[in-house]
């Protein structure tokens, strides 16, 4: 595994995926007297974007800095704006909140959340980020397994699947959990995050997806034209079981990234299955 999200941290796929994760979040807690959440993939925790990984790539500057600067971005970006202005104590970074400490955050004392990370160094920094909740706990384990054998234990499950697609079986992995996971309950809600390069990969993913479910929201975010497959033109988040509630927010957000942050021929698509 050669994957560090410290290189990615805060760049336009994280902006879309925490934003929506954490209005998500809120519609849930609105509907569940309690949540039983599950990140696959949970990474570090959060990251310094001061640090060496996040300055090379440069790729937060077209991120969550263009946000903290713009005065006009939408509602569905203050949660995650507050965030992290309070991880770093008010100000404006280097301290940027991974899927861990957003969603530790943001749930209360009777949710669990179980983050998985299996990467030894990425883990060691996800145990002490989440050292502080007493509802969190991080696994060193396959976080596709974990779905299997902690999901669904007192409360409505919420899975998070953002992999970094190193392996050929990670779309093929995702509708199989998909499947266990509305299988053990029908009101699971699972978040997925994919990058979009190129439209077959995609659709393929869909299709098989919809052999699973007939009810996936999916908002893409296309920076670019769907042209060379070997770039990240976009990334998309496709949401199995989300209430209706949250999709204007899917909707503002994917929008804005794609006005402030695309290049000409960028698209915003959201869409639903079987529509
Ligand atoms: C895209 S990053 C996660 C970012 C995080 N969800 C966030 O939003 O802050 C993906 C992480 O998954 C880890 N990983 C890869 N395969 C895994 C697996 N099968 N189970 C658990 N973690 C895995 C990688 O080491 C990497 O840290």
């Amino acid at each position: 595994m050669n994957y560090r999200h410290a290189y990615h941290a805060g760049n336009f796929a994280d902006l879309q995926k925490h934003a929506i994760l954490l209005a998500l979040l809120e519609t849930l807690k609105t509907q569940s007297p309690a949540l039983s959440v599950i990140d696959t993939h949970a990474g570090a925790g959060g990251y310094d974007l001061s640090g060496e990984m996040a300055r090379r790539s440069g790729e937060a500057e077209a991120g969550i800095f263009r946000l903290l600067s713009s005065t006009d971005a939408p509602a569905v970006f203050a949660p995650l704006v507050a965030a992290v202005r309070a991880l770093n104590r008010g100000a404006d970074g280097p301290l940027y909140p991974g899927s861990p400490l957003l969603i530790a955050g943001a749930l209360r004392r009777e949710d669990r959340y179980v983050a998985c990370e299996l990467r030894e160094d990425d883990f060691e920094l996800l145990r002490r980020s989440l050292a502080p909740y007493a509802f969190a706990q991080a696994l060193r384990v396959d976080g596709y397994d974990a779905v299997l054998t902690k999901g669904g234990r007192g409360g409505r499950p919420f899975i998070l699947i953002d992999p970094p697609f190193e392996r050929p079986d990670d779309y093929a992995r995702i509708v199989e959990v998909t499947r266990q996971a509305l299988r053990q309950d029908p009101a699971a809600v699972l978040a997925v995050w994919t990058p979009l390069k190129d439209l077959e990969t995609f659709d393929a993913f869909i299709r098989g997806l919809e052999t699973v479910t007939d009810d996936a929201l999916i908002a893409e975010v296309r920076l670019r034209p769907l042209l060379d497959p070997m770039k990240m033109n976009g990334s998309a988040m496709v949401l199995v079981g989300a209430p209706r509630e949250v999709e204007s927010a899917v909707r503002a957000a994917t929008d804005w990234i794609v006005e402030r942050l695309g290049q000409k021929g960028g698209a915003a698509r959201v869409w639903r299955t079987g529509a």
